[in-house]
């Protein structure tokens, strides 16, 4: 570990430590606060660590084209900003980031904007945006020797993780919650050969539970609270930013779960402005589920200063979380961009889920809610015709099946959820018919489905 390069700083009370001398759980020994990687070097104006903007904006677009290993990573082709390793060579890669950015022809035109875009982090090779964030810790922990790594999880943390300790070579353990994730991110685990272990308990207790492992066993926890793993995820906020030539989008709208893909990607846009790669920052936005809106609520009762946790019910159950371990860092993010931070019902994130799926695109539930918060903020008039956003699509729409199976039969919402919007979701829904093997009867389907 290059320890020059980095240091670890508590966001409570400022202590520094080197990444060697960081507590298993990464929280800090004084106050209990999570820590972020900062680099001294960067703050020297004329230091010989300080990057060079514009020849890195050059550097990074040239690899694009490069046959190195390292260059195909959308993450470790910005290697120069996450100079968290001893050696670039310990890098364990399966390419990821590098994701597209689609523009939402048909959303724009309802919302009466032009420039609506979807980052979409699930098409990253396990299919969520947790990849980005992997590749950088997996690599940090191989580096450092571990032979075990764990994660609590609601289904994308651990896919990713396991995926990653397979090419590295190394063992994982996965805790999941009972009955409460997606099946095709159980599927996942299981095949690339993790140990999971489904516990009695929502996510905030797996984590709970894992956080005293680590401290009695040499695991190397893999959760977002390990501040390499954000490294990791700001680079998506670099993307961005390259995509628009270095001119940012007006509004970046996130996900919130455990809040640390927001954190990260606040972080990413602010580390791009301090080095005078871009000249402002997005205004980030984080979106929960109603049933799951502690930041939310945060922010109502006492402008983000203190979080109470809540018990969190969503059928979007990537972001089933109740007690968000990075709410101060993503709360510092609304607040230093100009963001919003708001809940969607159930309901709502159904009708953006079917959206962003007749958009040729698809997401995942939790995914959706970033459609869902954009019309709302659309609708309170938060955000300009002639501004541009950004959603960020953190998994792929094949990641939680059932939900959109569920969707289109007319099974997944009650009847209280759909009260006022049911002609709103019969025009999205596209249930598959039992027709006869004959010409006609297809004909006839078809001749139905026009009129
Ligand atoms: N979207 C998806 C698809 C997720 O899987 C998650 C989190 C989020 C959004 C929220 O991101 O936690 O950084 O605010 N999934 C975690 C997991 C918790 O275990 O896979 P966050």
């Amino acid at each position: 570990m290059n320890d020059n390069l980095h240091q670890l700083r508590c966001i409570g009370c400022g202590a520094r430590l080197t990444g060697a001398e960081v507590q298993p759980d990464f929280r800090c020994a004084q106050c209990g606060e999570l820590f972020e990687v900062e680099y001294p070097g960067w703050s020297q104006r004329q230091g010989p660590d300080r990057p060079n903007a514009g020849a890195l904006k050059w550097l990074w677009r040239e690899r694009r084209a490069s046959s190195e290993t390292l260059d195909h990573s959308g993450v470790w082709r910005f290697r120069e900003l996450l100079p968290i390793l001893e050696s670039f060579g310990n890098a364990v890669t399966l390419f990821e980031g590098n994701t597209p950015l689609y523009h939402l022809p048909r959303a724009a035109k309802a919302l009466g904007i032009d420039q609506l875009f979807a980052k979409h982090q699930g098409m990253n090779p396990t299919g969520s945006f947790k990849d980005t964030g992997m590749t950088a810790a997996m690599s940090v922990a191989k580096e450092r020797g571990f032979e075990w790594v764990a994660c609590a999880s609601t289904g994308n943390t651990s896919a990713a993780m396991a995926a990653y300790a397979a090419r590295a070579g190394l063992r994982c353990l996965v805790l999941i919650p009972d009955g409460k994730i997606a099946w095709g991110k159980l599927s996942q685990a299981m095949d690339y050969g993790a140990l999971t272990c489904q516990l009695k308990a929502d996510f905030d207790g797996c984590l709970t539970l894992l956080t005293q492992i680590v401290r009695e066993a040499p695991i190397y926890l893999l959760n977002s609270v390990n501040p390499y793993r954000l490294e990791g995820q700001k680079t998506p906020a670099f993307e961005i930013a390259e995509a628009f030539d270095w001119s940012v989008p007006d509004h970046l709208i996130v996900p919130g779960g455990n809040l640390g893909n927001s954190s990260a990607l606040g972080k990413g846009f602010r580390e791009l402005h301090e080095l005078g790669l871009v000249a402002r920052m997005p205004k980030i936005s984080v979106i929960q589920a109603a049933g799951a809106n502690p930041l939310v609520r945060s922010f109502l009762n006492n402008q983000a200063t203190s979080l109470e946790p809540v018990e969190a019910h969503t059928r979007a159950t990537a972001i089933r979380i109740g007690n968000p371990a990075s709410w101060r860092k993503a709360a510092r993010v609304i607040q230093d961009t100009g963001g919003w931070c708001l809940d969607v019902t159930e309901a709502e994130i159904a009708i953006a889920k079917a959206e962003i799926g007749a958009e040729g695109l698809g997401c995942e539930p939790a995914s959706a809610v970033t459609l869902a918060g954009l019309k709302k903020l659309r609708a309170e008039g938060k955000i300009a015709s002639n501004e541009t956003v950004v959603l960020l699509l953190t998994g792929h729409t094949l990641k939680d099946a059932d939900y959109t199976i569920d969707f289109h039969r007319g099974t997944l919402l009650n009847a209280d959820e759909t009260v006022g919007r049911e002609a709103e979701i019969a025009r999205l829904q596209r249930n598959a018919q039992l027709v006869e093997a004959t010409p006609a009867a297809v004909l006839a389907a078809l001749k139905g489905s026009v009129g």
